[in-house]
């Protein structure tokens, strides 16, 4: 399958449609090997020499996101952690960087008490703003702007191409954390970012039992070659079974989102009419203040994450959490089985969670069961 004429759907659904020459398998074998032989006269000629730098395993499941993402090429890491930590840790060590104040908790975290200290100036700003964003680039010193779209946990939205347009011209590569839109939902390289990253543990595998983490580039220049030779050796590197699994949850990406994406907006749309919920964060409602760049930059659908803040504050909203049955209470996102968490309570201090809110991962389930469960228990607080 050569891919130009054929829908990303499809080349999900048969990973590119590669199969095995040699024995015909539609499923191509898992490479386990950590080592790879030297031909004769001591060279490499078949591109393998060891297993931390190249990865038959990885090959599929990479040429299929590079595919889907409209890109140059990706690499697999071993979290999405380890891929986002490796764009900081490849900057020049007194870089300035922009990154949003709302953005995964974790990654906020590790800026502070480890980018940070490493040397990287790093500026946390209104990313819904592109008037803020620019304010925020210096020109000539301002080397990554880092952004989230839509942004755990309120799902604000940032408008990639002005966030590009505004980043390239301080002379900064743009970097986005695509992981609540996934490439069926946005194509931020299509819309002028530079990278983007996913926590591949989330909608890519899809079924909560695989940590992973991907980066995607537009280009491969220096700094991607930077990237390839920080994974090599600086170890964050998928495991090959991992990869299969990753691969294999790759398949059904599409069906997955498209579902998740229809019963969330159900979902927000049933809640927000609810007298125990005070606000309904999530893109695809017209009042959310995101709504508009959603519109504009976003695929046939608005993701499968929301929010409620539930009155009462956040003695109702872990009240609320601690009723539902068919959600799971539980961190994450992005899996088969819906999940519901009390955000403040993960996030700590500098989180922009109000107490009040409850973050939901919906899954693909009936939506009338999510619905049913979501109302048992808010009503009981009532
Ligand atoms: C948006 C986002 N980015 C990055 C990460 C980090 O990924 P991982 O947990 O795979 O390291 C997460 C994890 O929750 C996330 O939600």
């Amino acid at each position: 399958m050569t891919g130009k004429s054929l829908h990303p759907a499809t080349l999900a659904a048969q990973a590119l449609g590669w199969t095995d020459a040699s024995t015909g398998a539609v499923i191509l074998p898992v490479h386990i090997a950590t080592t790879f032989m030297r031909d004769p006269d001591n060279q490499y000629r078949r591109g393998r020499s060891y297993g931390r730098a190249d990865n038959p395993s990885y090959d599929q499941p990479q040429a299929l996101l590079t595919a889907l993402e409209g890109g140059a090429a990706s690499l697999l890491f071993s979290s999405g952690m380890a891929a986002a930590a490796a764009v900081f840790q490849s900057l020049p060590r007194d870089a300035h960087v922009v990154a949003p104040r709302v953005m995964y908790w974790g990654l906020r975290s590790w800026v502070r008490n480890f980018a940070e200290a490493s040397g990287l100036a790093v500026e946390f700003v209104d990313a819904t703003s592109l008037d803020a964003l620019r304010r925020a680039v210096r020109p000539g010193r301002t080397r990554l702007v880092w952004i989230e779209t839509p942004a755990n946990p309120l799902w604000s939205v940032t408008d990639i191409a002005g966030a590009a347009e505004i980043a390239h011209a301080g002379g900064a590569l743009l970097a986005v954390d695509s992981t609540a839109a996934t490439p069926v939902l946005s194509r931020p390289l299509s819309l002028g970012a530079d990278l983007v990253m996913h926590s591949a543990t989330k909608y890519l595998n899809g079924h909560s039992d695989l940590m992973a983490g991907t980066l995607t580039t537009a280009r491969e220049d220096a700094f991607w070659a930077r990237l390839v030779a920080g994974r090599s050796s600086g170890g964050a590197i998928l495991g090959s079974f991992e990869a299969y699994l990753l691969l294999r949850g790759m398949r059904t990406l599409y069906p997955r989102v498209e579902r998740a994406c229809r019963s969330a907006q159900q979902i927000a749309e049933a809640l927000a009419a609810h007298p125990d919920v005070s606000e309904v964060l999530y893109p695809g409602l017209p009042g959310h203040p995101g709504h508009a760049a959603a519109a504009r930059q976003m695929i046939g659908g608005y993701g499968g994450m929301l929010s409620i803040r539930v009155r009462g504050g956040a003695a109702a909203a872990i009240a609320a959490a601690a009723r539902v049955d068919v959600w799971k209470r539980a961190t994450s996102l992005g899996g088969v089985e819906s999940l519901i968490e009390h955000r403040a309570s993960v996030e700590g201090a500098d989180s922009p969670a109000p107490p009040d809110l409850l973050r939901l991962s919906v899954g693909i389930e009936h939506p009338e069961d999510l619905i049913t469960d979501l109302r048992a228990a808010l009503n009981a607080s009532g």
